[in-house]
């Protein structure tokens, strides 16, 4: 299929699209470029030995959007592109709700206006709540978010379902991630976050690469083994091959739209992680414990069934293959990808 691959530039967009042309798919990528960097392009090239055509303009651009649909045989689209950090939405809610509705509005409406009726959607774990039983199941019904960018894959779940719900032919799979981490094995290509790492595994690879100070380990005083939360990390090689196993699934899923866990169905701890990924460095890393960060909870990992049944699909890396190959791309480009 030719897919048109939204914030195809972006971590997990990039790792799909290698997944996507190894699976024999032609990929299309329309980026803007807002939390990501045009090298990322001549990366992915090189690594999957063919060309990748890449369109860098905003979603939100709803002419744009359509030319592009007009233009381009597309057969399926899978949609990554938004805003994601969680602490930035609570302090810019509307750029968030305009951004991540709007850019997924105009795909939409250029999907049906050009009868494109396959689409992926960048889902969230986030949009279990604070309520839900641990291990998340897709059947929980409740979905809320306590921050604005959770509201929005909240929001826009429902919106594709309903569209999907009467619309002929459309079928839409809502892939609910819990925590990517890790790299290419090549070392190629990786998470590169602009400015301060929110999330724990880029922080304590610049830790390690020396661009940090240390790791803050936030609240050590959790209901849990070790007192640090507990969350279901999983590869990012995984997470994509887990999006096209989605892409493939489409054809033959009943439902218009259908909701799926990605994850491995294990909790990890702060201080695990930071453990095993000082065995793949080798050395100690510098860490102190502070106090909780608003609004985390203390565990909660995936039920997997759902993907590993309906998918047949599994997650097959382990922590240690997450921190190695988090590792070798951090060592080997540790300011990122090159240029702005
Ligand atoms: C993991 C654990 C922190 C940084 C977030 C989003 C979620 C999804 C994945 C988009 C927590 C602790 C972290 C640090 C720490 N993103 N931590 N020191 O919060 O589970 O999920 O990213 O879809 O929507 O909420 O991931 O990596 O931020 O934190 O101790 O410097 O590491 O408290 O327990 P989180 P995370």
């Amino acid at each position: 299929m030719r897919v048109l691959v939204s914030g195809g530039a972006g971590y997990i967009g990039s790792h799909t699209v290698l997944a996507l042309v190894a699976a024999g798919h032609d990929v299309i990528v329309v980026d803007d470029f807002s939390n990501s960097k045009p090298s990322v392009q001549g990366r992915l090239e090189a690594l999957a030995g063919r060309a990748i055509p890449f369109h860098g303009f905003d979603l939100t651009d709803a002419d744009k959007t359509e030319r592009l649909f007009a233009h381009e045989r597309i057969d399926a689209v899978i949609h990554f592109a938004g805003f994601k950090a969680v602490g930035e939405s609570v302090t810019k809610p509307l750029e968030y709700y305009r951004n991540n509705l709007d850019s997924t509005f105009a795909l939409a409406a250029s999907m049906a206006k050009y009868g494109v009726t396959k689409l992926v959607f960048s889902s969230s774990a986030t949009v279990y709540g604070e309520k839900a039983p641990v291990p998340y199941r897709e059947d929980y019904e409740h979905l809320s978010s306590s921050s604005p960018y959770g509201q929005t894959k909240v929001m826009i779940e429902r919106v594709l379902s309903d569209i999907a719900q009467i619309s002929e032919g459309w079928k839409v799979a809502l892939l609910r991630y819990f925590n990517p981490v890790g790299a290419h094995p090549s070392g190629d290509i990786g998470e590169d976050p602009q400015g301060i790492p929110n999330n724990l595994m880029p922080f304590i690879a610049q830790v390690a690469v020396g661009r940090r100070e240390r790791l803050t380990v936030f609240g050590d005083d959790y209901p849990t083994a070790d007192g640090t939360a507990e969350r279901d990390y999983l590869h990012v090689t995984d997470l994509a091959a887990g999006h096209v196993a989605a892409l493939e699934h489409l054809d033959d899923m009943v439902e218009p739209a259908r909701a799926f866990n990605l994850g491995t169905g294990t909790g990890t701890s702060v201080l695990e992680l930071l453990k095993a990924f000082e065995r793949a460095v080798g050395r100690e890393l510098p860490y102190e414990i502070g106090p909780r960060r608003a609004g985390d909870l203390p565990a909660f990992w995936a039920d997997p069934t759902r993907a590993n049944t309906e998918l047949g699909w599994h997650a097959t890396k382990t922590i240690d293959d997450m921190c190695a190959d988090t590792w070798r791309w951090q060592s080997r480009n540790p300011e990122g990808f090159p240029g702005s």
